[in-house]
C-alpha cells in the first residue's frame, strides 16, 4: 500500500522549496497578482479517501479546467453530435492559437483550446441566456463536488470580459464561418463566467471523480455520464489537456490531466484517484510549473500510469 500521506507531505515539501516557480498569468490582470510562492495539492481515492498537501484549501481560478466539465455537460445534451463541429485531434499549437481555424474552416482542433471550448459554450447555452446558462453550470460543478460554496469570483469575470479581445476574435471568427448558433458576446458570458468559477484543491479533485469512476460519483453511485464517455472524456484530456504542452504532460505523467491559467490541474488515475493540484506559476505553455512536477513527482512514487494498467497493489 502506497503511504499517500507521506508521498503528498515529500512532494508538497519539495514544492514548497523549489527555485524556479513559472509566471503567473497576466492577461487576465488579477491573475499576475497571484502569489506563486503557493502550492496545493488533494488527492481522492475511489474509495473516499482524501490526502491534502499545502494550500489545498485556497481557491484559485479554475479557468481552463473547467472545459473538462463543459464538455461533459455539452455531450450530455447533443450526444455525439457535438464531432460535427469540434475535433478531436491535438492542435500542437497554443491554447488561444487563431491559425488553423482558417484553414480548417473554423472547426476548432479539439474542444479543450479556447476556440473549441468557445463552440462547447455555445452547445450549453442553447437557446438560454448566459446568466441561467452560467448558473446551471454552476450547480453542475456543485454537483460534482458535493459542495454548494462553489461560486463564480465576479472580479475575474468582469476583468476577463474587459480584455478578452482573443476570444472575442476567435468567436467571431467561428461565427463568421457559421460554427456559432448565438451571438459572440453571449457566448463569451457563459464562457468567460464558467473559467472565472474559483475552487480549491480539495473540491476539484471531488469534482472530478466520475472520471476515475468510470462515469459514476463513488459514494452516491450517481452516473453523471456513461462508462465510455468518461473514457472518451480522458482520453482527450491525455491527447489534448496540455494544448502544446500534451505530449509532453503524457512522458512525464502519464494521466489524463487539464490545466488552466489559473495553475490548477485536475488529473485521474482512473479506479484510483482524482487529483487537483495548484501552483500559480506557469511555464510557457500556459500549464502550472509546479504542478506539472508535483504530478509528475506522483507519478513516479505511485506508479500510476494510464500506460501501465492501474491495477496498482495496495489501492
Ligand atoms: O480563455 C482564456 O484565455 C482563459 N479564460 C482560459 C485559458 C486557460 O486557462 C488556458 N490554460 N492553460
Amino acid at each position: 500500500m502506497h503511504d499517500l500521506t507521506a508521498i503528498v507531505a515529500d512532494i508538497t515539501e519539495e514544492m514548497l522549496a523549489a527555485p524556479d516557480r513559472g509566471r503567473p498569468a497576466d492577461y487576465i490582470p488579477p491573475l499576475a497578482r497571484v502569489d506563486v510562492g503557493k502550492f496545493g495539492m488533494a488527492i481522492v481515492t475511489l474509495d473516499g479517501r482524501v490526502f491534502t498537501g499545502g494550500s489545498a484549501d485556497e481557491l484559485f481560478s479554475l479557468q481552463s479546467v473547467s472545459k473538462v466539465f463543459a464538455l461533459t455537460l455539452a455531450l450530455g445534451r447533443v450526444g455525439d453530435q457535438l464531432w460535427n463541429r469540434v475535433g478531436r485531434e491535438p492542435s500542437g499549437s497554443a491554447f488561444n492559437s487563431i491559425v488553423q481555424l482558417e484553414s480548417e474552416r473554423g472547426i476548432p482542433r479539439n474542444p479543450f483550446i479556447n476556440a473549441g471550448a468557445i463552440v462547447v459554450a455555445d452547445v450549453n447555452l442553447g437557446r438560454g441566456a448566459p446568466r441561467e446558462s452560467l448558473a446551471e453550470f454552476t450547480r453542475f460543478v456543485r454537483h460534482l463536488a458535493d459542495d454548494d460554496t462553489i461560486a463564480v469570483d465576479q472580479e475575474i469575470l468582469k476583468s476577463e470580459s474587459e480584455t478578452g479581445y482573443r476570444n472575442l476574435a476567435l468567436a467571431n471568427y467561428m461565427k463568421s464561418f457559421g460554427n456559432l448558433n448565438r451571438p459572440p458576446e453571449d457566448v463569451l458570458a457563459l464562457y468567460f463566467g464558467q473559467c472565472a468559477i474559483a475552487m480549491n484543491c480539495v473540491q476539484l479533485a471531488m469534482a472530478g471523480r466520475y472520471l476515475m469512476a468510470a462515469g459514476r460519483i463513488p459514494d452516491s453511485g450517481h452516473r453523471i455520464v456513461s462508462a465510455a464517455r468518461a473514457r472518451r472524456i480522458n482520453a482527450l484530456m491525455l491527447t489534448c489537456g496540455h494544448y502544446d504542452a500534451s505530449g509532453d504532460f503524457a512522458f512525464r505523467v502519464g494521466l489524463p490531466g487539464k490545466s488552466g491559467v489559473g495553475g490548477g490541474i485536475l488529473a485521474v488515475a482512473p479506479g484510483v484517484a482524482s487529483i487537483a493540484v495548484w501552483s500559480a506559476g506557469l511555464n510557457a505553455q500556459g500549464n502550472s510549473q509546479l504542478g506539472t512536477l508535483a504530478l509528475e513527482r506522483l507519478a513516479v512514487r505511485t506508479g500510476w500510469s494510464v500506460f501501465d494498467g492501474m491495477n496498482v497493489p495496495g489501492i
